[in-house]
């Protein structure tokens, strides 16, 4: 199937890189938000992204305009309508995923592609929800999204073959690659990168290492290109929080409990760089550990 326009529901991290990554690599975009602050927000920030691409020549002046200018935004779900893929980016919630998809369904034409980019709810359990299971998957995305060479892809259990072939196809015009993961908790990247990271905030929370040791440890010791800590902050740790949550539901076992302490800090707002203070405080010149 021929993808020509993707809608993007959702603008905040990932949406707003997914709406570049597909602007460059030609596709029309319709980014959807329910706030315009958000959309205003999130076309300056693709706008200084991509410019940051081609002040160091891997992308030309001529492309960034006529990327940006397949950018379109709205807060009305209806205008996805003519999508031939749609891509939902919203919060990591499932009754929030739901209600998108609810929605879009009486505009959307038979054709349409319905995806998710959640890091960890059930797509089968999405899927059923819609008219489409057959035509609906898991299209994961990584952060930053115009950097990160990865994509995982997650059939539900009724996903048909054309729908994932179709996809294959779209990950390889963007210029990535595709993994393919079955549809259990977390999928393949967060199953492994986050019990390390909650494993990381046990291990402050029992003082077994400080914010910075720790951090250094894995970056130094293992060549992470960035420390535990610092990568939750990164990632956000209310999404940490959740998909801890659904591994620990899902799979039902004690060694994917969230640490306590993992709680705390979203219990106090403290979401990382989103918040400008998560393990780090991020208000000054350089990040200062909060612990
Ligand atoms: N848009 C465009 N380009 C960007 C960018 C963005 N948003 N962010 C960074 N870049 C580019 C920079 O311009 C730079 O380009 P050059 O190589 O041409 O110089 C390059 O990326 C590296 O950036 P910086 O020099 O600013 O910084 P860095 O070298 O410290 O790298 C990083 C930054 C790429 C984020 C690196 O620290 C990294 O790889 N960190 C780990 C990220 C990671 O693990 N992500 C996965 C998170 S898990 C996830 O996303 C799944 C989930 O569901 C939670």
């Amino acid at each position: 199937m021929d993808i020509r326009t993707v809608g993007v529901v959702g603008a905040g991290q990932m949406g707003n890189g997914i709406a570049h990554v597909f602007a460059l690599s030609g596709f029309d975009v319709v980014l959807n938000d329910i706030s315009t602050d958000a959309l205003d927000k999130a076309v300056s920030l693709i706008d200084r992204n991509i410019e940051r691409q081609v002040s160091r020549g891997k992308v030309s002046a001529e492309d960034k305009a006529t990327a940006m200018g397949r950018i379109t935004t709205t807060t009305k779900l209806p205008d996805l309508g003519p999508c031939d893929l749609i891509i939902e980016a919203a919060t990591e919630r499932e009754t929030v995923k739901q209600a998108i998809f609810e929605d879009l369904l009486p505009h959307i034409q038979p054709h349409t592609i319905l995806t998710s980019n959640t890091s960890s709810i059930s797509i089968t359990r999405l899927a059923s929800r819609t008219d489409r299971p057959e035509r609906f998957m898991g299209f994961h995305f990584m952060n930053p999204v115009p950097v990160m060479q990865l994509v995982e892809l997650i059939r539900g259990i009724a996903t048909d073959e054309p729908t994932y072939k179709t996809l294959l196809g779209v990950v390889e015009k963007l210029g990535k690659t595709a993994a393919s993961a079955e549809d259990f908790p977390a999928f393949i990247v967060n199953r492994i990168l986050m019990p390390m990271i909650n494993e990381a905030v046990y291990t402050l929370y029992e003082g077994v290492g400080s914010v910075r040791s720790i951090d250094q440890s894995l970056k130094l010791g293992a060549n992470h290109p960035m420390g535990p800590l610092e990568l939750a902050d990164f990632i956000g740790l209310d999404t940490c929080l959740a998909i801890m949550n659904v591994l620990h539901d899902g799979l039902a076992d004690t060694k994917y409990r969230p640490c306590p302490l993992l709680v705390k800090y979203v219990e106090a707002g403290w979401l990382g760089r989103k918040t400008e203070r998560g393990f780090y405080d991020y208000r000054g010149e350089e990040p200062v550990p909060t612990r």
